[in-house]
């Protein structure tokens, strides 16, 4: 659809290398403290600059919005969480299994309606737009039904998402079943449907181990090799009973990502959710096969799963990411994500910076999905998905953010303070989607 194009005068923030790779990290930032962002009529960057510069060859007549006093950043992204848990979010339970057979199943047991299931995904799209949040990896529930409510809910606000059917086919309730067969057939139709159509992209999903057969890891295995540019996205290693469990379940594989690996489940562009009791032989895997780990620090907190090691991760060079995994995950905020990855890192001895927070949520999440120059920069020739934040949303940001003398200190504070109420607009493809009123 087109639009007129948009000039926008503000902060401009975005990453173009890794600062945690980078012996001078602030070279891996790209920053206007007065700049200008144009976007153009097909909804993409056209340019990022200083605002001296470039405002001097705009286009007579182009329209122009003043944020000064704001910082306009990449749209996050949220590499990890389940659609059909938005209304179980904040579901106190003992842990990880527990928390499954109790609140998780029940609730995703009506996704077979797709009213019910269109309502939810309009929800959650919502609230991930009032975040900030503009691309995520999305599970469904095992209803083929869920998967094609949530897309015709994101094409229709021309979103940038990635989303699957869950495949379940054993160690669930017999309503929550598909088999080997009809879970393959399912994923594939509808990577036939949506894969490419609009702004919508495909994950295989098959849920975790425990909940599919042999045969049906298989069957997945082969759409994984058939459709290679398709995602995949499982759970792997979060709480020590679930690998108990596999370890039964799976007696002659070495680990749990192996039982993956032995399915031809590691590659480019599949995600692991949790990835936290991983040995070194795992991590290694990882990194040959460019699997990536998805962090989702309040989610383990919240069920006690366990703490992701940052250093062994980053030593490896696994690819890695940041997620919400809500309704496991108790915040749909990537800025309350940042707050707790910071402590998770904290306690494993590594301090987690600001910029690596932020590059993970924008650019390295891009990097790791193979979206690079797509999403997750304000460089020329992206799709224009960029948030306006506000770094003094609340009284004590406004008051802290008096007392800053780095980019590095803006940014801890946004990371450590900041949530939904610092987000004052979101857009998708050039398009404002979410405006915070006043
Ligand atoms: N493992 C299998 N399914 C799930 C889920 O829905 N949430 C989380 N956090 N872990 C899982
Ligand atoms: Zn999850």
């Amino acid at each position: 659809s087109l639009h007129s194009a948009c000039a926008y005068r503000a902060q401009l923030l975005y990453f173009v290398a890794d600062p945690a790779t980078l012996e001078d990290p602030s070279e891996a930032v790209c920053y206007h403290s007065d700049g200008l962002l144009l976007v153009n009529e097909q909804g993409q960057i056209q340019a990022c600059g200083d605002w001296a510069e470039l405002s001097r060859s705009l286009p007579a007549g182009t329209k122009t919005v003043d944020l000064s006093g704001k910082i306009i950043m990449p749209g996050m992204i949220d590499t990890h969480l389940h659609f059909p848990q938005t209304d179980i979010i904040a579901s106190p339970a003992s842990g990880l299994l527990p928390w499954l057979e109790t609140y998780t199943f029940p609730t995703e047991g009506r996704f077979g309606d797709s009213d019910h299931a269109r309502e939810v995904a309009g929800v959650f799209l919502d609230e991930l737009l009032r975040n900030g949040t503009t691309t995520a990896l999305v599970y469904g529930s095992v209803h083929r039904q869920s998967v094609d409510a949530f897309f015709e809910e994101s094409h229709e606000r021309n979103l940038r998402m990635i989303a699957g059917k869950v495949m379940m086919d054993r160690n669930c309730p017999d309503y929550l079943q598909d088999t080997a067969e009809s879970g393959a057939r399912d994923s594939e139709d509808l990577i036939k449907r949506w894969h490419g159509k609009g702004r919508q992209l495909y994950a295989l999903t098959p849920r975790f181990a425990p909940t599919s057969t042999p045969e049906q890891l298989a069957a997945c295995g082969e759409l994984a090799r058939a459709y290679p540019d398709v995602f995949l996205q499982t759970h792997v290693a979060e709480n020590k009973d679930e690998i108990k469990w596999v370890s039964e379940l799976f007696p002659k594989n070495r680990s749990y990502l192996d039982v993956y690996d032995s399915f031809g489940l590691l590659r480019p562009r599949a995600i692991y959710g949790h990835s936290i009791w991983l040995d070194e032989q795992d991590r290694a895997r990882m990194h040959d096969t460019g699997s990536i780990a998805a962090h989702c620090p309040t989610s383990n907190l919240f069920l006690a799963s366990g703490l992701f090691d940052f250093q062994s991760i980053r030593h490896s060079k696994v690819l890695h990411t940041l997620a919400t995994d809500v309704g496991g995950g108790t915040s749909f905020s990537m800025l309350r994500t940042m707050n707790e990855a910071h402590k998770v890192a904290r306690l494993n001895n590594y301090h987690l910076t600001a910029a690596s927070m932020f590059y993970m949520a924008t650019e390295g999440a891009a990097h790791a999905l193979d979206m690079q120059g797509q999403i997750g920069t304000l460089a020329p020739g992206a799709e224009a998905d960029f948030i306006v934040m506000d770094p003094k949303a609340t009284p004590l940001m406004a008051r802290r953010s008096t007392m800053l003398n780095s980019l590095e200190e803006q940014l801890f504070v946004l990371a450590l303070l900041g949530d939904d109420r610092c987000i004052q607009a979101s857009y998708s493809a050039g398009r404002c989607v979410h405006q915070r009123d006043h």
